[in-house]
């Protein structure tokens, strides 16, 4: 080889090792004569595959295959393809390409490209999700309102009580579908402002604020607020957010608990500022504590749209506590009640 191959190939491996794709060449033996790194890291474990037989050497069936038609049509195989990488199913964008001599168009062996796209996949899963569970929401609303006016405009309008019913009715499942569009576009709003611009707050005012906006829905249930609020703890925020977290999980707190119950709220400086809302209400289990934070995720369906709830609530508090840089977690045992705490930067 002289200076300018040896160039040629530095440079084509250099390439090669650095591209984040896997990739692979075959000859027309079915020799693998090239891999690349990420190919290794990715998907092999421990077997020698340089100069193996790609039917010997490659574990999986559906990369097997795809070369095999490659090699047998000469023509280019782009399929998705999913794999089962270390207990974890991963997606790949998988291409075969048939290399062809310049002159002779005679087959010299295929490339393998293997981009891994399972993070897409899961996005795509998740918008997916995300429609199907809006559409859901908005539908129940939507009929009933529907039926209730269909039925009025039969006849039933004629009887004042039943008039004044179905009115209700139909007042009381526009404000759901109102209630719901403006968490919606709240939560829209948040995850587009990435500019958001943190200041300083005080903790220990807004959270005497927010305690007198839910007062009265506490009273209703009878249910007793004790504070234990230390004085001017000062954290990095936005106050009409932070003034949301605070309401959103003392509302969760007065909604998850039974009449007369008592709520704990207290705010103190451990270096970071905290904020703990104490319930002895129904509790949630270990296996829904993560998932309580996902969109529209509610543990007792029924239960929770009575209360008017759409499984909004804890997504946003969630998202708004990230932005703000800080933390929020849950302790909880069923039928005893939980605790949600959330760290927030000192200013
Ligand atoms: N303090 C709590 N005690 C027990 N369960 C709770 C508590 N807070 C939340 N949950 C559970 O987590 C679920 C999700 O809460 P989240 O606040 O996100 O939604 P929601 O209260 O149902 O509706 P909304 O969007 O109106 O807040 C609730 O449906 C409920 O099952
Ligand atoms: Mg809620």
């Amino acid at each position: 080889m002289n200076n300018e191959q040896k160039l040629q190939r530095n440079r084509l491996e250099t390439t090669l090792e650095n591209i984040p794709s896997a990739i692979l060449m075959v000859d027309k033996q079915g020799r693998v004569v090239i891999v690349n790194d990420t190919y290794n890291s990715t998907f092999n474990q421990g077997q020698q595959v340089l100069e193996g037989h790609y039917d010997e050497v490659i574990t999986y069936p559906a990369i097997k295959r795809m070369i095999k038609d490659a090699i047998y049509t000469e023509k280019t195989i782009n399929e998705t393809i999913d794999i089962m990488v270390n207990v974890h199913k991963k997606y790949f964008d998988a291409v075969v390409v048939p290399v062809l001599s310049r002159r002779r168009r005679k087959l010299e062996g295929v490339v393998v490209v293997l981009h891994d796209i399972t993070k897409l996949k899961s996005l795509e899963q998740m918008r997916k999700d995300f429609v199907a569970n809006v559409s859901h929401e908005l539908k129940t609303p939507i009929t009933s309102i529907k039926g209730f006016s269909e039925t009025l405009l039969d006849g039933a309008k004629n009887d004042p009580d039943t008039l004044e019913m179905f009115l209700d009715i139909i007042l009381k499942e526009s404000n759901r579908i109102q209630g719901l569009v403006s968490e919606l576009l709240e939560l829209s709003k948040i995850e587009q402002s990435s500019h958001i611009v943190l200041d300083e707050v005080n903790l220990s005012l807004k959270t005497e604020n927010s305690l007198e906006v839910v007062q009265q829905l506490a009273g209703r249930k009878n249910i007793k607020i004790e504070t234990l609020i230390e004085e001017d703890v000062l954290v990095m925020a936005e106050a009409s957010k932070l003034k949301q977290v605070i309401i959103n999980l003392l509302s969760n707190a007065i909604n998850y608990s039974p009449e007369g119950a008592v709520i704990r709220v207290n705010v103190k400086n451990e270096g970071d500022g905290i904020l703990e809302v104490i319930d002895e209400g129904i509790g949630i289990a270990k296996e829904e504590q993560t998932r309580i934070f996902e969109r529209f995720y509610r543990i007792d369906k029924a239960r929770s749209r009575e209360s008017g709830g759409t499984g909004l609530g804890l997504a946003i508090v969630k998202h708004i506590v990230e932005v703000f840089g800080g933390t929020i977690v849950v302790e909880s045992e069923v039928g005893k009640g939980s605790t949600f705490r959330v760290c927030l930067k000192k200013a």
